[in-house]
């Protein structure tokens, strides 16, 4: 009989981490904080057809591709489903159909091999794929999460806790920059094709930055950025004008990471913590990584910063949360049930 009490905690454990809650179908195995490896099937090309993530599409795809990424991550790391002492997995937040997937295929897993099921919170998968950059990295630090369905600055106080100084009112910052990309005619996935508009583009259009201003909470919005870009757009082709595109995106991407990257290190500094982590897609975007790195240098912070395919949807950042919540001896039921939105904090 399956019991979540009757498990031991190693102290060095190998998870296995599974990820479906968009449009990745994504395995990967760790050993302790060592990654063995990380693999990932995309159906983003047939979704790219759509303008977006269809989800019926992303249910079918991850249905025929979870068995063979976890085969592959299995293999790459070079051990054998039995060396496994956990499963960790993406409960939520996501959509519904997908999550189940790799649910479901975690739950048959850990139930026949009678290894501990660990449930993952996506958003703080993002937020543990630092660890994974650096062994030896413990809390306090102060994390900018800015993902497609999120953008914040937290203070991670413990492995389990963490606190939000700061966040959006409205759109996240990825989301910004999907319809920056629609606006601007770029194929799906957005922020990506953005970021390479912008690097033959100058900083030269006038727009509002992505922090709010008076406000007595530290707070962004990124829905009235998005709509001063729509009429940079549109009055200038409303004039006959010939509007730079790329010059639109270089002025957009500053006017929406600035702010991050300025606050992150304000946070950092007024709490009194020397090192600043940082994870969701939008982390990947090279101007923010400069930004955020020279900043953090100028103010003598350490920044740790995840690879590039470790800021986007992948398992590893999966497994690296499971880590955390494995060492807590947070096991979950064979009854987990999928969820589509968890609130942050
Ligand atoms: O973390 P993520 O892969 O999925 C969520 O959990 O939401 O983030 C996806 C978001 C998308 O909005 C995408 O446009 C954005 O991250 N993104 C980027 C870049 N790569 C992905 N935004 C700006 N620059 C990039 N290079
Ligand atoms: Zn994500």
């Amino acid at each position: 009989m399956y019991n979540k009490e009757n498990f031991k905690i190693k102290e060095t454990p190998i998870i296995l981490g599974i990820e479906s809650s968009c449009d990745e179908t994504a395995a990967a195995v760790i050993f302790g904080r060592k990654l063995l490896s990380s693999e990932i099937i995309s159906s983003a090309t047939e979704q790219a057809k759509y303008g977006g993530v269809v989800p019926e599409i992303a249910s079918r795809a991850h249905t025929d591709a979870v068995d063979e990424v976890v085969r592959r991550a299995l293999k790459s790391a070079d051990i054998t489903a039995n060396q496994l002492d956990g499963v960790a997995v993406t409960y939520g937040a996501g959509l519904l159909g997908a999550l189940l997937v790799g649910l479901s295929f975690a739950k048959g897993l850990a139930y026949s091999l009678n290894i501990p099921l660990i449930a993952v919170n996506h958003i703080r998968g993002h937020l543990a794929a630092a660890y994974l950059v650096d062994e030896d990295l413990k809390p306090p630090f102060i994390t900018l999460l800015a993902s497609g369905g999120h953008t914040a600055i937290l203070h991670t106080k413990s492995y389990t806790q963490f606190e939000v100084l700061g966040g959006t009112c409205d759109d996240a910052a990825g989301e910004a920059f999907d319809k920056v990309a629609r606006v601007l005619g770029l194929p799906y996935p957005g922020g990506v094709n953005v970021e390479r508009l912008a690097r033959s583009g100058q900083n030269t259009v006038k727009l509002p930055p992505s922090l709010v201003r008076n406000s007595t909470r530290m707070q962004f919005s990124y829905s009235g950025l998005k709509t001063a870009v729509i009429n940079a757009v549109h009055n200038a082709e409303q004039r006959g004008e010939a509007v730079s595109r790329e010059d639109i995106a270089c002025s957009f991407q500053h006017a929406a990471v600035d702010s991050l990257v300025k606050k992150t290190v304000e946070c950092a500094l007024a709490r009194g913590i020397n090192t600043v982590t940082a994870g969701g897609g939008v982390i990947a975007n090279g101007y923010l990584r400069d930004t955020l790195t020279k900043a953090c240098q100028k103010a003598r912070l350490k920044c740790i910063l995840p690879e590039k395919k470790f800021c986007t949807d992948n398992a590893a950042m999966i497994a690296a949360e499971g880590l955390t919540q494995y060492l807590a001896g947070n096991f979950a039921q064979m009854s987990l049930n999928a969820t589509a939105q968890i609130p942050l904090g």
